[in-house]
C-alpha cells in the first residue's frame, strides 16, 4: 500500500518539476498546490498492460516521467471515453485515458483536468471537439495532429498542442505508440464528442 501512495506522489512531483520548467504548460494553467491522493478503484482496460509494458531507456528526455506512469497503468481507473457504436471495437483496444487529477481524479482538484492519454500504434482516434480548452502535451512515442482545417503536425516529446473550445481535431499513430497528457481548463464537466468531418 505505502509503494502505491509513494509512486502517485512521485510521479504529481515529476510532473510538478516539468511544469516549472515548461512555459507552454505553466502558461495554459497554473498546476494546483497541495495535491491529495484520494482512494479511488482501479480499472483495466485492454491498454492496460500494453503501457505496462512499454519502458523507456534512461537516454530518453522523459524516461523517469514515463517509466512511472508505466508502472502506475495497473493502479489507476482507466476509461474509454467512447462506446463501440462511436469508434468501432478495434479504436477502443488501442486506446484509453486517465484522470490523474481533476474533479473525479485520482488527486481532486476542480482547477483544471490532467488526464493521461495512451494511444497504440496504427491507431486512429476519429474527428471530435468538446466544450473545454485543451493542451496536449507529449511525454513519449509520437502521432500526426490535425485541428480544424489546419496543415496537419507530427508530434514528439516535449512539443505541445493547444485547442480551443469546440475545435475539431484528431490524432493518428503510425509505427509509433503516444503517451500524452491532455490538459482541460475551463468547462472540464463536459466530454468529448466524435464529431462529422463534413460538418467542420
Ligand atoms: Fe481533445
Amino acid at each position: 500500500m505505502h509503494n502505491k501512495i509513494d509512486l502517485f506522489n512521485q510521479t504529481i512531483n515529476e510532473i510538478e518539476k516539468i511544469w516549472s520548467i515548461n512555459k507552454k504548460l505553466s502558461d495554459f494553467v497554473n498546476f494546483p498546490k497541495n495535491l491529495v491522493l484520494k482512494e479511488k478503484s482501479n480499472n483495466k482496460i485492454n491498454v492496460t498492460n500494453i503501457l505496462l509494458d512499454w519502458k523507456l531507456e534512461d537516454n530518453h528526455k522523459f524516461e523517469k516521467l514515463h517509466n512511472l506512469i508505466s508502472n502506475l497503468s495497473p493502479l489507476v481507473s482507466w476509461d474509454n471515453g467512447y462506446n463501440e457504436n462511436e469508434v468501432g471495437k478495434e479504436f477502443l483496444n488501442k486506446y484509453g485515458f486517465f484522470e490523474l487529477i481533476g474533479p473525479t481524479g485520482h488527486f481532486e482538484t476542480t482547477d483544471m483536468a490532467l488526464y493521461v492519454n495512451f494511444l497504440d500504434m496504427n491507431s486512429h482516434y476519429p474527428w471530435h471537439n468538446h466544450e473545454a480548452e485543451e493542451l496536449y502535451f507529449i511525454v513519449s512515442g509520437e502521432a500526426k495532429f490535425e485541428k480544424g482545417n489546419e496543415a496537419p503536425v507530427i508530434l514528439k516529446p516535449e512539443d505541445t498542442c493547444f485547442h480551443k473550445s469546440y475545435q475539431p481535431h484528431r490524432i493518428t499513430t503510425t509505427n509509433k505508440k503516444i503517451l500524452s497528457f491532455v490538459i482541460w481548463k475551463n468547462k472540464f464537466e463536459n466530454v468529448s464528442k466524435i464529431v462529422d468531418p463534413k460538418g467542420l
